[in-house]
């Protein structure tokens, strides 16, 4: 469906290329630029589903013997790179580690800081009826190695159902490293 082709300087959109773009076949010797902003709507989508589908993954990891409601998270980094991550519940219940958070730690205790997205989903017994909307502390610690104006946090039921918030529009006025410099 799609091709790379280098399309001369000037015939395309009137501007300069020199640089290979995906186009489309029209016709014999007809090639016409995809639009830009279709292709990245496009692999958003494809990018947010991957996400949905690794974060339900997740669900079948999370200990939740007290609760009940399981949590699963994919962090993305920025080179692309995932951080899974799922709740973690203990006896005494403060110890508990929500999923976001075992996420974020995992990547950050291997050097990993720098985080474009996280998905997050989760349900009582693992059934995705609502979202699971990352709670305060989770949000602060997102607030210590994210841009609030970029992070994007999707929260999902499913493959098809989800929405995409970015860190300060779930955490506005947040307090973070730029406050302390
Ligand atoms: N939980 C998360 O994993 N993430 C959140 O942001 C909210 C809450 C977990 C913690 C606990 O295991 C269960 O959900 C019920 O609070």
């Amino acid at each position: 469906m799609y091709q790379i082709a280098i399309i001369p300087s000037g015939i395309d959109t009137g501007r300069q290329r020199n640089y290979p773009i995906r186009c489309r076949q029209l016709g014999a010797g007809i090639i016409i630029p995809i639009r830009r902003h279709r292709i990245q709507k496009r692999l958003k989508i494809f990018r947010f589903r991957e996400m949905i589908e690794l974060a339900i993954k997740q669900l079948d990891f999370s200990y939740v013997p007290y609760s009940g409601f399981k949590v699963g998270a994919a962090l993305r980094t920025k080179d692309g790179q995932y951080y899974t991550g799922c709740n973690i519940e203990n006896a005494s219940y403060t110890p508990t580690n929500c999923a976001e958070r075992t996420a974020f730690f995992k990547a950050v205790s291997e050097g990993v800081r720098e985080f474009e997205a996280i998905c997050v989903v989760g349900g009582k017994d693992g059934i995705l009826t609502d979202y699971a909307s990352p709670c305060g502390v989770c949000r602060q610690v997102m607030m210590e190695f994210c841009d609030p104006e970029t992070f994007q946090i999707i929260l999902a039921t499913g493959k098809e159902q989800y929405e995409v918030f970015t860190l300060k529009e779930i955490l506005p006025l947040g307090f973070g490293p730029k406050n302390l410099r």
